[in-house]
């Protein structure tokens, strides 16, 4: 991959992240329980700091990192939005799904190309941890007894 493309790749990344973070602030301002606000907190700390490192691989590479505004694409404001009015608790976890879904299903094909050593490192790194926000969000939203539902 030229250094134009990395960089290109990179800043989309980024930019999921930037929208990662911003569906999460949505969705904590509608859920009810405390202790998964609190995970929820933390894995948006985990783009934070994505977006952070992916800022820097970009630099490292000479590039300018996007300014990133929150910009959901397509179906995905849409669906997004309106799982998000549907339906309290859970339709905020159902949304969180969906973006998070996306996240990983774009990590994944990021990860898959043909990177540097050190770049691909930080994006198998940020892949795994995007896999366990999903993990964990697949989990409270098919627990049949908790209270979500
Ligand atoms: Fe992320
Ligand atoms: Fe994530």
């Amino acid at each position: 991959m030229d250094r134009k493309k990395m960089i290109e790749r990179l800043n989309d990344l980024i930019q999921l992240d930037v929208d990662a973070v911003e569906a999460y602030r949505q969705v904590i301002k509608h859920l009810e329980y405390d202790d998964i606000c609190r995970r929820l907190r933390d894995f948006q700390d985990d783009h934070q700091a994505h977006i952070q490192k992916l800022r820097s691989l970009v630099m490292q590479l000479d590039g300018r990192p996007i300014e990133a505004k929150p910009d959901f694409k397509g179906y995905l404001l849409e669906g997004f939005t309106m799982l998000m009015s549907a339906s309290g608790s859970l339709g905020a976890m159902e949304a969180m799904k969906a973006n998070e879904v996306i996240t990983n299903r774009n990590y994944e094909k990021a990860a898959a190309l043909p990177w540097p050593d050190d770049i691909k490192s930080v994006i198998l790194d940020n892949y795994s941890q995007e896999e366990r926000h999903l993990n964990y969000i697949n989990d409270i939203i098919t627990i049949p007894r908790h209270p979500l539902r």
